[in-house]
């Protein structure tokens, strides 16, 4: 999530220690500080034989967020990109495999293409958490994205979020917003304090289905 990085770590006494500490690091050490902490204390986990959080990225690009999840969480994490994202998303995530297991972590990789209900189909149904970073962008991708968040969290079993960092560049974005908030209810869960010469941070959010998402699930997920 935002500052999900892991540069200016250093192990020390099977703890991470960190300079610049992001969310999930705050998170770990003093759940009780933690911007994050409302909805990571909140599910139900659904994997059936194990208590660890099941987490599905989307637009992974490198890995480094879902493999920061992994590793501070200890969850059990699903890299997803484009089909052609794979093989290097594969390699990060085999490159980092054992810090993240020395954790209780573990990272998968899977294709999943915005838009394409059978990818989510595949990706099956242990789903508590899903996250992404900077996937807020092309406007002619918003629509894919958004059903692709449909297919994940609506009409499913337990409680399934999105947490979504993302760091405003352009005024369309507030498009991707509105349509987001028929379906979903969306907050802030945290701001980054701006870096230096610009305005804004990078902010969190966190959307979960509506009360009311039942009906739209079913008017708009074949869309
Ligand atoms: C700006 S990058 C962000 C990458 C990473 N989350 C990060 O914060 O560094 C956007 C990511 O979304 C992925 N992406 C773009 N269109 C996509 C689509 N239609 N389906 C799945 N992923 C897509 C890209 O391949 C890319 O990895």
């Amino acid at each position: 999530m935002a500052g999900g990085n892991l540069r200016d770590e250093h192990e020390r006494d099977g703890g991470i220690e960190v300079d610049n500490a992001s969310d999930l690091q705050i998170y770990r050490r003093d759940p009780s500080n933690s911007p994050l902490t409302r909805t990571l204390s909140s599910f139900t986990y659904t994997g059936s034989d194990s208590p660890r959080l099941n987490i599905v990225e989307i637009g992974s690009g490198t890995g480094i967020v879902g493999i920061a999840a992994a590793a501070t969480l200890g969850a059990n994490v699903t890299l997803t990109d484009l089909p052609n994202v794979i093989e290097n998303l594969k390699l990060n995530a085999n490159a980092n495999a054992q810090a993240v297991a020395r954790f209780g972590g573990e990272v998968h990789v899977a294709p999943l293409r915005w838009g394409e209900a059978g990818d989510v189909e595949d990706l099956g149904g242990d789903v508590d958490l899903v996250l992404a970073s900077d996937v807020v962008y092309h406007e002619h991708l918003y629509d894919s994205l958004l059903k692709t968040l449909r297919l994940m969290l609506l009409g499913k079993e337990g409680k399934r979020v999105f947490l979504m960092a993302h760091l405003k560049r352009w005024k369309k974005e507030s498009i991707f917003f509105k349509k987001a908030r028929k379906v979903f209810d969306v907050d802030v869960v945290h701001c980054d304090d701006p870096k230096e010469g610009s305005r804004i941070g990078v902010v969190v959010y966190r959307f979960f289905p509506e009360r009311s998402s039942r009906k739209m699930y079913l008017t708009n997920v074949y869309n």
